[in-house]
């Protein structure tokens, strides 16, 4: 039921904007897992050989660790709750509601990861070598421990698994997509970790061009786990709900290419990280760093966007629908009525629902504006500019047919007339405002 204020954000909508600071968040957050290895095995091999450019330059990443991983990482990790909790209350509930005591062991664990860090960042030559070592390794597997936990949640928001009928939190925990995502996290989080590597050697230092050439072979080997990337995706792939397989088989095409971009674009780094850097040791200047940089990041976003789009009507996949119903009331709905289900929505337009028009726009607001924002993201009245008002009262009946990304549409036959007239009234608004354009266009200049 919609007990919940809904977030309506200008332009971009709720989804979205979750989505845009998710996505930074990750990219973030999967740096800083994977810096947690690479600074522990640098410094281990580095103290070992006596290699003094390779700890001068683990320093340096160090710091690069904290300014851009912690101070972002936090700032857009506290974000995301609040965007959560605004544009998918019910979902954000219902995870920590379930979840309770991993959220926990997660937030104890990233707590161990900011001091660990913290510690090992601040304490290069100050205490002994095996100290610092320490505080490295430390900082590795608590970061990469929060990535663990996280991804069983992530994992279960697609892949309920048996949780739909045992309720079992381990169930959930455990379900079908959570070993190949943390695999595939922990993938992209070694490579990024790589791809900045090598940026940094080329950013700071005095170093000669070989001496930098070794650095970036250092890193290289960090993008080399890259060519995993194929079997694991195909691994997750297999293990999605069926009909979020069909959007990424063609069933949707923005999913299909994207999908093959994001494998395609990990792949290729991946080869060209093994052959090019370690194999024959290039050498990789400023630009191709930032370039492969970026790669990288569109191939993170492609993904990211494959797992959020084909997760659709869902939020947590067969429970929960995207409009905040879960399954069983979206049936319950259609009898008892959408204002009836509604409370916090009618106490908040001063306490009734009445006319058909509020009962039209309450309708859009709590079924259509999470994917649907008018003259923004995804507009629904250019989706339904050439249709009549009789076609579009028959498909809305059956949305989730002709889309299978929407969720069935709820309510009683007053409310779902009243939304049809409410989306006509709107269309038509447009069409008399776009034509009144047209006209101002084509009036005669006054000056020629
Ligand atoms: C979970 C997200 C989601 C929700 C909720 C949602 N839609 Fe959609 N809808 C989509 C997507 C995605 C598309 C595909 C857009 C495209 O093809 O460009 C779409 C397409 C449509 C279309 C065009 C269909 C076609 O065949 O061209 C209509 C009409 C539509 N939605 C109406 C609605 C209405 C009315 C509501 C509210 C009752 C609603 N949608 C709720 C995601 C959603």
């Amino acid at each position: 039921m919609w007990e919940y204020p809904i977030w309506e954000v200008p332009r971009l909508g709720g989804g979205m904007t979750i989505g845009l600071i998710a996505t930074i968040h990750v990219l973030v957050a999967h740096f800083s897992v994977g810096a947690g290895f690479l600074l522990a095995i640098g410094e281990t091999a580095g103290r070992k050989k006596q290699n003094l450019i390779l700890l001068d330059f683990l320093k340096r990443f160090s710091k690069a660790l904290i300014l851009v991983g912690f101070v972002f990482g936090a700032i857009t990790g506290v974000a995301i709750w609040f965007s959560i909790s605004l544009a998918s209350t019910r979902a954000t509930s219902a995870l920590i509601h379930t979840f309770v005591w991993f959220w926990a062991t997660e937030w104890v664990f990233f707590l161990v990861e900011i001091v660990a860090g913290y510690a090992y960042y601040s304490t290069w030559d100050k205490v002994s070598e095996k100290t610092h070592l320490t505080l490295g390794w430390i900082y590795a597997i608590a970061a990469w421990m929060s990535l663990f936990w996280i991804s069983g949640i992530l994992a279960f928001m697609m892949t309920p698994g048996d949780w739909l009928e045992t309720r079992n939190v381990w169930d959930g925990f455990l379900n079908p997509t959570f070993f190949p995502t943390v695999g595939l996290r922990t993938i992209s989080s070694l490579a990024f970790a790589g791809l900045y590597a090598i940026l940094i050697a080329n950013l700071t230092g005095n170093w000669t061009r070989e001496e930098r050439t070794r650095l970036i072979n250092f890193g290289a080997w960090f993008l080399a786990p890259l060519v995993l990337m194929l079997p694991f995706a195909a691994w997750y792939f297999v293990e999605m709900p069926p009909m979020a397989r069909h959007f990424v088989q063609g069933g949707a095409a923005a999913m299909t290419l994207f999908f093959l971009f994001g494998i395609a674009a990990s792949t290729l780094v991946g080869i060209y990280a093994y052959w090019g850097l370690i194999r024959y040791q290039r050498y990789v200047n400023l630009e191709t760093s930032c370039l492969l940089l970026a790669i990288a990041i569109i191939a993170t976003v492609s993904m990211e966007f494959v797992r959020e789009g084909t997760r659709k009507p869902f939020v947590i996949y067969g429970y929960l629908y995207s409009n905040g119903l879960t399954v069983p009331e979206a049936g319950t709905v259609n009898s008892k009525g959408v204002v009836a289900s509604a409370p916090w929505q009618v106490l908040s337009e001063g306490g009734s629902i009445d006319t058909p028009e509020k009962i039209g726009r309450l309708m859009y607001k709590v079924q259509c504006s999470q994917c649907h924002v008018q003259k923004g993201f995804n507009d629904l009245i250019p989706l339904i500019q050439y249709w009549g008002k009789d076609l579009l009262a028959f498909n809305l009946d059956r949305i989730h047919e002709l889309k299978a990304f929407m969720p069935p549409l709820a309510g009683t036959p007053d409310e779902r007339k009243a939304l049809v007239d409410y989306l006509w009234e709107l269309k038509t608004a447009r069409e008399s405002s776009e034509q009144r354009k047209v006209a101002d266009n084509h009036e005669p200049d006054p000056q020629s």
